[in-house]
């Protein structure tokens, strides 16, 4: 609690409403996000984050809700919001006839920045975001991971305080996703506040400070990862067996254990901590029964993002864990 008492939120969100027509795509959320930390709102398709992010950048009116953005109030100082703030969404202001460093140079110059300064910071984030071998190239040659770096460098150009990315990795391979990651990071420790959406989960996990998962319009799960995974006793060791005698031996010394006797496995409840791990090769050794194979399963935000947005897995896997 003495947390929110020293540090000013960057977004603080209370009654967020958004309805297109008759369709409610932001049903009353709270949110908070720390000065300083990066913030992931998950969702499947659809379930109103880039509304949200949106709405927090001053492009979208919301309809109902009290709500303060880089400690400016949104509905009546929106101009005070979007000088503090940098979004890199979708469709970026790229103009692809010009070149990664005459889009640059034109963002500094609409940010008003002399010439000298305009061509420092121009030069800065092309070494930040590894543009060099492409600086001369116009932008509608590049691909779509230098198109990506391009995107956040005209966001950077603004020195944002707080920053929203959109899918900032959606169709990057993996080394692009991690040198976005690195980039993301490396801002934050220069205090920068990150509100991110993404579809990974291993982004959310790698990134994120806290997470909300957004479904049909509501928060329906909030909290640092770890919290997250905490939620979901998803946990078991997975045993697999050739020999049907020694599956039935195993079955019946394991008293916890969920059989499946077709398949020839069990699977036994735990966290895959070594004591209880030892407990049961310590069993299987006493009663002779050699499984095949053993895999440690540990609940990850897949298993969050299941069992909370109700997707068609969420019910195995929930079954999974009882
Ligand atoms: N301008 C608009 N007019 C009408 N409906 C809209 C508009 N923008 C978004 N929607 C609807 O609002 C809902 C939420 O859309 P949104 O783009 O916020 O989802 P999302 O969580 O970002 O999804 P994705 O993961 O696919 O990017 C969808 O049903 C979408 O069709
Ligand atoms: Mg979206």
């Amino acid at each position: 609690m003495t947390a929110t008492l020293t540090t000013r939120p960057a977004i603080s969100a209370a009654g967020l409403r958004k309805t297109f027509g008759s369709t409610v795509v932001l049903d009353d959320v709270d949110l908070t996000v720390t000065e300083g930390t990066v913030f992931a709102l998950l969702g499947p398709n659809g379930a109103g984050k880039t509304t949200m992010v949106r709405i927090l950048a001053t492009l979208l009116p919301a309809d109902g809700g009290s709500i303060r953005v880089a400690g400016h109030d949104l509905a009546r100082d929106p101009d005070g919001v979007r000088a503090a703030i940098g979004l890199t969404g979708q469709f970026a202001a790229v103009d692809r006839l010009l070149t990664v460093r005459e889009n640059l140079w034109l963002m500094a110059r609409l940010h008003r920045l002399g010439r000298a300064e305009a061509g420092r910071r121009v030069a800065r984030l092309i070494e930040r975001l590894d543009l060099g071998a492409s600086a001369r190239k116009p932008a509608s040659l590049l691909s779509g991971g230098q198109q990506r770096r391009l995107d956040l460098a005209m966001t950077l150009v603004g020195d944002p305080r707080l920053l929203f990315l959109d899918e900032p990795t959606t169709g990057l391979d993996p080394r692009s996703r991690h040198a976005m990651w690195q980039i993301v990071r490396e801002l934050v420790a220069e205090g920068v506040t990150v509100f991110l959406t993404t579809q990974y989960l291993d982004e959310a996990d790698q990134l994120a400070d806290r997470i909300a998962v957004l479904d049909h319009g509501r928060v329906v799960v909030e909290g640092t990862p770890d919290e997250l995974k905490r939620r979901i006793p998803g946990g078991h060791l997975l045993l697999r067996f050739t020999d049907p005698a020694a599956w039935r031996a195993a079955a019946a010394a394991l008293a916890t254990a969920h059989r499946d006797e077709d398949a020839l496995t069990l699977q036994v409840p735990g966290d895959g901590d070594v004591a209880s791990l030892r407990a049961v090769l310590g069993t299987l050794d006493r009663v002779r029964a050699e499984p095949g194979s053993l895999t440690i399963h540990t609940p990850d935000l897949d298993d969050v993002f299941f069992a909370f947005t109700g997707a068609p897995a969420a019910d195995a896997a929930l079954e999974e864990t009882r």
